[in-house]
C-alpha cells in the first residue's frame, strides 16, 4: 500500500537516521521542508521531499494537505497508564487545602491506587486502560512508555505487567513496559522497609523477568519513598536480568536520585522539578535523558523543571505527560508542549524536539520513531490548517489534530 501525502504546508521534524537524541542549541533547531510531499509504504515512511521537485509517483492513495501540517508523533516516555479508579476525591481534599503530601500520610496516594487495583480484576484493569490508551493516541501520541507500581504485591504487579503485555499485542503503536515495584511502601511493611525492597528483589522482581514482562526498572526515589540506597540496590539486582533505570528522581528534593541513575546507566532520570548544580554535573558526559514531567507540576502545584538550567548546559531534555491518576490525571502531549513553553521557557521548537526525537531515546525507540525520517514508522500526527507550528504550543488546550496515522494506518 502506498499513501502519497502532497501540498503539505510544512513537513515537520525533518531528519537522517543518525540522529537519535538533541542536546543543548541543537535543541533549538526544528528541520522543516515547506510546500512539501510524504510517502508512506504500507507502516513505513518512504520518501518525502519538497513538491516541486515531486516527480511522478504511482501511489494507491493520494491525500491533499493544503494548509496543513505533518509532524511526527508524540512520543510519551513516561505514564502510568495502567491503574484502576481515580482520585477525585484527593482532587478535592487538595483544592480544600491539604498538601499531596498530607493526603499520602493520611493513607491516601499511591496506596489508595493501589488498593483499589488490588480488588480489580484482569480484564476490568485492561478495559479502563485501553479506554485511556485509545484516548491519548487520539491525542497525537505515537509510542508511549507504561509503568507497573499500583499493585504493590506480586500478584497486583504481575497484573499490571501483563495488561500492559496485552495493551501491546491489541494496540500497534511501540509500547515499552517498566516495572515500578517500588513505588510506596505498603501498609503491610511499614518500619520494615529493607524487607519489602528485598521482597521486590527477590520475589517479584524474578517472576516479572520469568515472564519477560518488562524492558525496564523504575523506582519513587525521594524522601518518604525510597533512598539513593534502595534505589541502588534495586538497580543493581535489576541489572542481572538486563533492565535498565527509568527512574522518579527530584520531585520534591534532590536527594541523590539524578547521580544514582546515571552511575547505574539510566535511559532516563524522570521529574527533575528540584535540581542541584551537582545533578547537572552528573548528568554532563552521561548516556541518561533528563524528563520533565510538566503536566505534574500543573497538577499538584509544584515547580516546574528548570529546563533552561539543563539546556543552556547543552544537556538534552525530554517532555512526557506523566499520566497517572494522582499527580497528572492527562496523558495529552499538545499541553505539555505547551506547558513547556508557557512555564518552562522552552521555544516552540525546543519542545517539539523534547516531545518527538529525545522522547524516543528515553524509550530506546530512536530508530523506529521520533522524526520524519526514511525507514521509521508512519506514525503521523496531521495538523489542521494552521498558521505556523507555534500554533500548536500558543493555542493551549485546543486540540491542533486532523488525523492520526500509526504505522501508515488512519487511526483518526
Ligand atoms: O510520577 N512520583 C511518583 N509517582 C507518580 C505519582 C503517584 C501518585 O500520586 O499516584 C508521579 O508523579
Ligand atoms: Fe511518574
Amino acid at each position: 500500500m502506498k499513501l502519497l501525502f502532497t501540498n503539505i504546508k510544512e513537513l515537520l521534524q525533518v531528519r537522517e537516521a543518525s540522529v537519535l537524541k538533541l542536546s543543548g542549541k541543537e535543541m533549538n533547531i526544528l528541520p522543516t521542508i515547506k510546500n512539501a510531499w510524504l510517502l508512506v509504504e504500507d507502516d513505513k515512511i518512504s520518501d518525502y521531499g519538497k513538491m516541486d521537485d515531486l516527480s511522478e509517483i504511482s501511489a494507491d492513495k493520494t491525500i491533499d494537505l493544503t494548509g496543513k501540517m505533518v509532524l511526527p508523533s508524540w512520543c510519551d516516555s513516561h505514564t502510568h497508564i495502567v491503574y484502576a479508579g481515580n482520585r477525585e476525591q484527593e482532587f478535592g481534599q487538595r483544592i480544600s487545602g491539604l498538601s499531596y503530601e498530607e493526603i499520602a500520610n493520611n493513607g491516601g496516594g499511591i496506596l489508595n491506587s493501589a488498593t483499589t487495583l488490588q480488588n480489580t480484576s484482569e480484564e476490568d484493569l485492561y478495559d479502563q486502560s485501553a479506554k485511556r490508551l485509545e484516548e491519548v493516541i487520539q491525542q497525537g501520541t505515537g509510542a508511549v512508555e507504561i509503568k507497573s507500581g499500583y499493585g504493590l504485591t506480586k500478584d497486583a504487579e504481575l497484573k499490571i505487567l501483563r495488561v500492559i503485555k496485552k495493551l501491546q499485542q491489541n494496540y500497534s503503536l511501540p509500547i515499552k513496559a517498566t516495572f515500578l515495584g517500588a513505588h510506596a511502601l505498603p501498609l503491610e511493611y511499614k518500619n520494615k522497609k529493607e524487607k519489602y525492597i528485598d521482597h521486590v528483589i527477590n520475589e517479584i522482581l524474578p517472576a516479572v523477568a520469568e515472564e519477560n514482562l518488562a524492558d525496564y526498572i523504575d523506582i519513587f526515589c525521594e524522601h518518604g519513598y525510597f533512598t539513593v540506597e534502595d534505589t541502588n540496590k534495586l538497580l543493581k539486582a535489576a541489572a542481572k536480568f538486563n533492565l535498565r533505570p527509568k527512574i522518579h528522581v527530584n520531585q520534591f528534593n534532590a536527594i541523590g536520585g539524578v547521580q544514582a541513575g546515571v552511575e547505574n546507566n539510566a535511559l532516563s532520570v524522570d521529574h527533575l522539578e528540584e535540581m542541584k548544580p551537582e545533578d547537572i554535573q552528573a548528568l554532563k558526559n552521561s548516556e541518561t535523558m533528563p524528563v520533565a514531567l510538566p503536566g505534574c507540576s500543573l497538577f499538584l502545584s509544584i515547580p516546574y523543571t528548570p529546563a533552561r538550567m539543563i539546556i543552556d548546559a547543552d544537556l538534552p531534555l525530554a517532555l512526557a505527560t506523566d499520566f497517572n491518576p494522582g499527580s497528572a490525571p492527562s496523558g495529552n502531549m499538545n499541553l505539555v508542549v505547551s506547558l513547556a513553553c508557557i512555564k518552562m521557557k522552552m521555544t516552540p521548537e525546543e519542545a517539539i524536539n523534547a516531545a518527538t526525537i529525545n522522547g524516543a531515546y528515553a524509550m530506546d525507540l530512536s530508530e523506529k520513531v521520533g522524526s520524519i525520517t526514511r525507514g521509521k514508522l508512519a506514525n503521523l500526527i496531521i495538523t489542521k490548517a494552521i498558521p505556523s507550528y507555534t500554533y500548536i504550543p500558543y493555542a493551549f488546550g485546543s486540540n491542533p489534530i486532523e488525523a492520526i496515522y500509526i504505522k501508515g494506518k488512519l487511526i483518526k
